[in-house]
């Protein structure tokens, strides 16, 4: 690959509103700026992000999850502005595709539409009914000449409804020779990386302008944008999956993780919300239910069945109002109000309503463990660490505190009393 990735992500983020650095908010799942960074892997091997403000704790997150990414600390106190974000970034290849670390609906396709040709410098432009807050992109005989802020624009330049999306792709010779050379003499004393479309076209360098989808190429800023780019996302991922076969009751309802993967025969049911990222297959997940990053395999959950991380459940059904926590069940049936938290269930067995594992001391997790074909009551209160062996039956309403063997039956109830007439003396005689 001939071509390095900048990845601008300095800015502070203000309209965000947030204690949460602007780039680290979540679409679907996944950062924005992970988004980008997704999209950059895909067409270059020498990526770039630029930092400053929480630059710390952004590239924490960053190196958590990918290795080989390079950082570049803004000096952002002398040169801001987009242009002074590039001050000093080295990238090692022929060209340099400088992309926003909010822009997370940007597509690999649309990035390669970005770097194809042989112009000097190709720029996204979209068009726009209204252009306030973008710069104006100024084209004659299809060839851009200038970017104008809006703030520097005189009255004619801001009727131009050709605006700036904001990522570009430089020959990086010409990158190295414009950006120490630019200035900051504009309405925002800001050094702006658009001047190198002026510096080039002085130079009789072509500029292309490459008109984008404006959808992805919309910037995040506030938490309204945020919560449109997540619709656009959701869309997005949904159509993909009907298209791999699965199916869904009212998708616009439903919510889908980024990273869920399906196979076989899936159907969601309307308000299911499938999260991190979970594998499901061959699954019916009713309505209401939430899944986190768990594993659901020729099984059922649902209706409002919720399933926490570390869950695997095979040729199981989980009715209503039952969670599970990181625990693995085969071939189990639990069909209603129950918790089964740091549990392995095996085979035929049946778990009555309100069973609880009580794995939780106030201090230590616990695991529970019970085998094949145990008939586990209701309302009964496993008590972990606990070992439930085959075959075993355990009486409605019991609190299991010990072990049990092959073919026992557990029983822990205070022998009921009948005292007569009780009521009677109670409430006297009813007339
Ligand atoms: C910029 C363009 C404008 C374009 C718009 C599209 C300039 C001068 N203007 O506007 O023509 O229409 O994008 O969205 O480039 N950033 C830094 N360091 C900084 C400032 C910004 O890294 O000092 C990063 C931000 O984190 C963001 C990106 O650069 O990812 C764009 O910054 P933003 O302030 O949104 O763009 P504008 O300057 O308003
Ligand atoms: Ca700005």
């Amino acid at each position: 690959m001939s071509l390095s990735v900048v990845i601008l992500a300095a800015g502070q983020g203000t309209r965000m509103k947030s204690t949460t650095p602007k780039v680290l908010h979540k679409i679907s799942g996944k950062s924005m700026l992970f988004h980008a960074i997704d999209a950059a892997k895909e067409v270059s091997d020498d990526i770039t992000v630029v930092l400053y403000h929480q630059a710390e704790r952004i590239q924490e997150e960053i190196e958590a999850a990918y290795s080989g990414i390079h950082f570049h600390l803004q000096d952002a106190k002398q040169y801001p502005g987009t242009g002074g974000a590039m001050k000093g970034v080295k990238t090692k290849n022929e060209r340099t595709l400088i992309l926003n670390g909010d822009m997370p609906l940007i597509t690999k396709d649309s990035l390669l539409a970005l770097t194809s040709g042989d112009a000097d410098i190709n720029m996204s432009v979209i068009k726009l009914d209204d252009p306030t807050g973008y710069g104006r992109v100024i084209i004659e005989n299809e060839k851009v000449l200038e970017i104008v802020e809006q703030k520097d624009c005189n009255e004619a330049q801001l009727l131009t409804k050709t605006v700036n999306a904001g990522i570009y792709a430089v020959n990086t010779s010409l990158l190295e020779k414009y950006i120490p050379a630019l200035d900051n003499n504009n309405a925002q004393a800001e050094y702006y990386l658009t001047d190198i479309v002026k510096m080039a076209v002085d130079e009789n360098k072509t500029v292309n302008p490459i008109y984008v989808e404006e959808e992805e190429f919309k910037g995040v800023n506030s938490k309204l944008d945020l919560a449109h780019a997540e619709e656009i996302m959701q869309r997005r991922i949904k159509t993909a999956w009907m298209k791999a076969g699965v199916s869904m009751r009212l998708p616009e309802t439903i919510y889908i993780d980024c990273r869920a993967t399906f196979e076989g025969e899936c159907f969601l049911e309307n308000g299911v919300s499938i999260q991190g990222a979970s594998f499901i297959k061959n699954a019916h997940i009713k309505t209401l239910s939430v899944i986190e990053d768990s594993t659901i395999e020729n099984s059922d959950v649902g209706p409002m069945g919720r399933v926490r991380p570390n869950s695997v459940l095979i040729d199981t059904h989980i009715g209503n109002f039952v969670e599970v926590k990181k625990s693995t069940l085969t071939g189990v049936k639990a069909g209603h109000l129950a918790y089964i938290g740091d549990a392995t269930i095996d085979e035929g067995s049946n778990i009555g309503a309100g069973v609880i594992t009580c794995n939780y001391d106030g201090k230590n997790k616990y695991q529970t463990t019970i085998g094949k074909n145990v008939f586990v009551g209701s309302d009964t209160q496993l008590v972990a660490p606990l070992n439930i062996a085959d075959d075993v039956m355990i009486a409605a309403g019991s609190t299991v505190t010990k072990d049990a063997q092959q073919g026992d039956l557990i029983l822990s109830r205070t022998p009921q009393k009948s005292i007569k007439n009780f009521f009677y003396t109670f409430f006297g005689t009813k007339a």
